[in-house]
């Protein structure tokens, strides 16, 4: 017989688990954006938490030509997910490499929208860490005043990122 999935949903502080969190950025985790009716879920790799004005933020960089960037400028909040103990490899190459300019990832990947408590933008409904996050703050990286090895890796096209610090407001682990 199949046991029924249920999903507990605990509130976490901002620090909890972090080099869980640590270890699976590395792997990927999921950007979800709400703006004007529209969700898309984009994955990143690189991200920092840490207190800034006193406040717990998370800071995601993302690049210029990335949908997600649009809808972010929107509404100036988003949300993170990082899948635990479950194998989310293929929705995150998928969202890593599909644009939402193009498709809507959340259906082709069969993803879960999960109500958010303190902000508009859901969450994704999988075992992991969940931040809730507004932006505090946004600045695009000035390639001029850059390192030269790093803007010759990593911004050859002129495609910048643009850094969002961004309030941590709620976390929550899901469990299942
Ligand atoms: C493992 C992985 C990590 C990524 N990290 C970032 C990131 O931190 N910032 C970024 O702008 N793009 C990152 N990308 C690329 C975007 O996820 C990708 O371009 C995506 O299709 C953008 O979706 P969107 O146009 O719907 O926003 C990453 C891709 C992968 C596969």
């Amino acid at each position: 017989m199949k046991k029924a999935n249920k999903t507990i949903i605990k509130n976490v502080a901002y620090d909890y688990k972090i080099s869980d969190f640590l270890t699976q950025l590395n792997k990927g985790a999921f950007l979800t954006t709400q703006y004007a009716g529209e969700n898309n879920v984009m994955t990143i790799g690189w991200a920092q938490i840490g207190i800034i004005w006193r406040k717990p933020v998370m800071m995601v960089l993302v690049r210029k030509s990335r949908y997600t960037k649009t809808l972010l400028d929107g509404s100036k909040e988003f949300t993170v997910s990082v899948p635990l103990n479950c194998d989310k490899q293929k929705e995150l190459a998928y969202c890593g490499t599909v644009s939402g300019k193009n498709e809507d990832k959340i259906s082709a990947q069969k993803l879960e929208l999960l109500d958010s408590e303190k902000i508009n933008t859901p969450c994704l409904n999988m075992p992991g860490l969940h931040y809730e996050c507004m932006v505090l703050y946004q600045t695009e990286i000035k390639l001029s005043e850059l390192d030269e090895i790093v803007n010759d890796t990593w911004y050859q096209d002129g495609d910048t990122h643009t850094m969002y610090f961004a309030e941590i407001v709620n976390t929550r682990l899901v469990e299942k």
